[in-house]
């Protein structure tokens, strides 16, 4: 299974590159920046990733990212999730970045994007991974503070392809956004957001009707509603779907509960993807395996859900 997953070619579309920081690195930041860690080791920061639910996760990824502080260090975080995707046969990938986790702690935006932006073109060149970086709104901010976010990143337009909508999903729906979106989408920039994760088929709906979305990010709950569901096979919306992410939230209790294939066989276009591997447990292919040990994935399927991810990129070489 493991050379047949690696040899498949595959894209991420659902990675947030601050879910890409690895204990280890996250430790040689801190050291490098003399940064004062809660964690007395990596063991203690390993145990620290038991969370339960979105939120819990949330704080403590958030705690994480402050180890990132020079443009070095955002260089350093893409280049490691590149070389993973090297080994996992990812040939493309649609990573998110939260400007806002980083300017809301005085980090210049152009430092952020200078240095994840040096690595993907380093990863074009030197891994051939073709990539599009996608910026992506906090919802538990204001919606004033995400145009605020659009007009400082404005000045690098030419290095993202598009905004997303992450963070605590509950209490902030879509039409929170919907302004803003529309303005980033008058630019030219791809449109996708989170939806239907914790929150409800409703945020799926507004998701696609109020920001007029190309992707829903996670969107599992959509199954909840036959409606959404015909519109979305109707439509060939790709679903980013993110299976240990799911788990490990809680958003289902146990892999074996997982709809990921009931989605795929109902004629959905569903993707498989990691989120924030360094906290789930696995990259891509082991989103893959899982499928395959905990659903009897199939070998047909695995290469459906490849296909898919290639068919739902936004960039194409
Ligand atoms: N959901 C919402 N916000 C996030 C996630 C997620 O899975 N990962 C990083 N930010
Ligand atoms: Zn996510």
């Amino acid at each position: 299974m493991d050379n047949w997953l690696n040899a498949l070619a595959k894209a991420e579309l659902h990675l947030h590159l601050e879910g890409a920081l690895e204990p280890e690195l996250l430790f040689q930041l801190a050291e490098r920046n003399r940064i004062s860690l809660p964690w007395a080791d990596i063991d203690s920061l390993r145990q620290a990733y038991a969370c339960h639910n979105l939120q819990e996760f949330l704080d403590l990824y958030y705690q994480g990212a402050n180890v990132l502080r020079e443009e070095q260090d955002f260089y350093d975080l893409t280049w490691a999730y590149l070389c993973k995707c090297q080994a996992q046969g990812v040939v493309h990938c649609e990573p998110f970045f939260d400007p806002q986790t980083h300017t809301e702690r005085g980090i210049p935006l152009q430092r952020v994007i200078a240095g994840i932006s040096q690595a993907l073109a380093d990863g074009r060149r030197q891994l051939g991974i073709s990539s599009g970086l996608i910026l992506s709104f906090l919802r538990h901010l204001s919606e004033e503070q995400a145009f605020a976010t659009l007009a400082e990143a404005m000045p690098w337009r030419d290095s993202f392809i598009g905004v997303g909508l992450d963070s605590s999903e509950l209490g902030h729906p879509p039409s929170k956004f919907q302004r803003v979106f529309a303005k980033a989408r008058s630019e030219g920039l791809h449109a996708v957001a989170h939806a239907g994760e914790e929150g409800p088929p409703a945020y799926i709906w507004e998701a696609l009707d109020l920001l007029k979305v190309e992707r829903i990010d996670h969107g599992v709950r959509a199954m909840e509603d036959p409606r959404l569901v015909q519109r979305l096979v109707d439509e060939q919306i790709p679903l980013t779907v993110c299976p240990l992410s799911n788990v490990k939230l809680r958003v289902f209790d146990d892999m074996r509960q997982h709809t990921i294939l009931s989605m795929l066989e109902c004629g959905l276009k569903v993707t498989v993807n990691s989120d924030d591997p360094a906290y789930f447990g696995g990259y891509l292919n082991e989103n893959f395996q899982a499928l395959h040990d905990s659903l009897g994935m199939s070998q047909a399927q695995a290469r459906q859900l490849a296909q898919n991810s290639l068919d739902a990129r936004f960039v194409r070489n």
